[in-house]
């Protein structure tokens, strides 16, 4: 799918399918000079003959555009014009407009159209154009990925160009310029996804690093990338994360990257973003059931919405310093597995009681965490599918926030809020902290079962931080994958959801 901008609207009128929209009016129809006026609001269409052409309608007498009421007929020139009923303007918010629009071009998937004019100004119920613009670019990309490497019959590629018919001349350098980041960061998104769906036979620890230093090295100029080994990571002293990776067939990694925006000085702001990256997790030896070991490719989703974001925001030429710190292993069983009971001491000097060897991303996470506050940035994030109790506490649709700092939480909700991406703060209280106290070592993995599995993840991963550095737990779990209610979200697979919300906080990070 392309997409391309038009302000003068030659393009808009060439193109052979035309997205128009109309509202429902808020008074009943009224009569004018003895001519019945349609209870819709149409006022916004540029195009007189159009308009004419709809009020000449049969059909068009009972509309009421409705959300979702659509026509059709074909305009003068032979192009053929679907008119969109958005109901009441002014509860049609942008997360309305992100999903109105995957839903006319799934329609539009398998037809013969070359070309698709969408009429911006239809669609400015936000009452901002520029930002339209940008949410219909954003809702049309995302909508346009697929994964279908695996099958042999691909599925219908949206192979046609989509023009967005704007009329701001003033401000077309502005919405230019939001049109290429929308691209970069849906491409990002689509870099998420893509590793979040591949298999686990094939995305091992080994082949993720290089994927990801591959795609570095082609695409982020300017970023240093360090990958450490399993030898490395040994020097290092992370007894948690090479713990989780000691009944694997492949060795850890730790890829560690570094951006700086060209402006640099001592008093750069410096963000690090760690990721949960499990290519697997079968639970360990704490084996998990075959219904809930099924999906577990997902494991890995942290690190990959962290790496995507991280990419965006290089690519969007981010103001601040970035490091992003991606753990990577699988959590698998061999006869050097992790038993529970056993103990293991932690990069910082912890003792740590592995109660269940299914509660690894902690591990990982706590070693990744030490090493990255050893860095010394401002602020930390990491992003994790930390939790199954995530989604029995806020459902497939929320990610969770808990951490150490309030304002930093308010921060990151507030660019959530922007992006209409659902995120949620839970808390981390004491009595969670003394849950984790271990009879044998200095703390346990796991607190009470079946209690507060998401703070207690979180108090958890709280021990590994240190110097006061303002720190924020993002568990993914519930958002990762298939998000039936989003139509510009896979039906199945990755949903590429909080790397916008991660990028728009770095890019617009002061
Ligand atoms: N990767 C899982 C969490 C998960 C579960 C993510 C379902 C997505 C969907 C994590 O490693 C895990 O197994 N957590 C355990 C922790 C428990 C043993 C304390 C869990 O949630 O059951
Ligand atoms: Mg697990
Ligand atoms: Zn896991």
């Amino acid at each position: 799918m392309q997409i391309k901008l038009d302000v003068v609207g030659d393009l808009f009128l060439a193109s052979e399918l035309k997205i128009l929209t109309a509202f429902q009016k808020n008074q009943a129809s009224k009569t004018k000079g003895g001519k019945a006026e349609t209870s819709v609001s149409i006022e916004h269409w540029s195009d007189k003959g159009l308009k004419e052409e709809f009020f000449n309608l049969k059909n068009s007498k009972n509309y009421k555009a409705a959300k979702d009421e659509t026509i059709s007929f074909t305009g003068a020139t032979g192009e053929t014009v679907w008119v969109v009923g958005l109901g009441d303007k002014s509860k049609f918010d942008a997360e309305d407009i992100r999903k109105v629009i995957a839903k006319i071009l799934k329609g539009t998937r398998s037809s013969k159209f070359e070309t698709i004019g969408i009429d911006v100004p239809g669609f400015n119920t936000i009452r901002d154009e520029a930002r339209t613009t940008q949410v219909i670019a954003e809702a049309a990309y995302m909508t346009g990925y697929s994964f279908d490497k695996y099958k042999s019959k691909k599925s219908e590629p949206y192979h046609y160009t989509v023009i967005l018919a704007h009329t701001e001349k003033k401000n077309g350098i502005k919405i230019e310029k939001a049109l290429v980041s929308t691209k970069n960061i849906c491409e990002s998104i689509n870099v998420m996804k893509d590793f979040v769906n591949e298999v686990p036979n094939i995305l091992h620890s080994e082949e993720y690093a290089k994927r990801i230093d591959a795609d570095v090295k082609k695409n982020l100029k300017g970023v240093k990338i360090k990958i450490l080994n399993k030898a490395q990571i040994q020097k290092e002293k992370m007894g948690m994360f090479l713990s989780v990776n000691s009944g694997s067939a492949y060795e850890p990694r730790l890829v560690h990257l570094t951006y700086e925006p060209t402006k640099s000085t001592a008093k750069t702001k410096h963000v690090a973003l760690v990721g949960k990256g499990i290519t697997f997790d079968t639970g360990g030896y704490s084996l998990k059931p075959g219904a809930s070991m099924m999906g577990m490719k997902n494991d890995m989703g942290g690190s990959a919405t962290v790496y995507g974001a991280f990419r965006a925001a290089v690519l969007e030429k981010a103001p601040i310093k970035i490091t992003c710190i991606l753990v990577i292993t699988d959590n698998a069983v061999n006869e050097h597995a992790t038993m529970p009971d056993s103990v293991v001491t932690a990069r910082n000097g912890k003792t740590v009681e592995i109660l269940n060897t299914d509660a690894e991303g902690r591990l990982v996470l706590g070693d990744a965490l030490d090493y990255a506050c050893d860095l010394n940035p401002h602020f930390i994030i990491d992003a994790a599918t930390l939790t199954g109790a995530c989604l029995v506490a806020l459902g497939n649709q929320i990610c969770a926030i808990l951490g150490n700092d309030q304002k930093w939480i308010n921060e990151i909700l507030a660019s959530a809020k922007s992006q209409d991406e659902y995120m949620w703060q839970l808390p981390i209280i004491n009595e969670w902290r003394q849950d984790i106290k271990s009879k044998v070592a200095d703390i346990k993995n796991i607190g009470t079962p079946m209690r507060a599995g998401t703070g207690i993840g979180a108090a958890f991963l709280e021990e590994f931080i240190k110097n006061d550095i303002k720190w924020a737990h993002l568990d993914i779990a519930g958002v990762v994958d298939a998000q039936s209610h989003l139509p510009y979200c896979p039906a199945h697979g990755a949903s590429g959801l909080i790397v916008r919300t991660l990028t728009n906080l770095l890019v617009n990070a002061k």
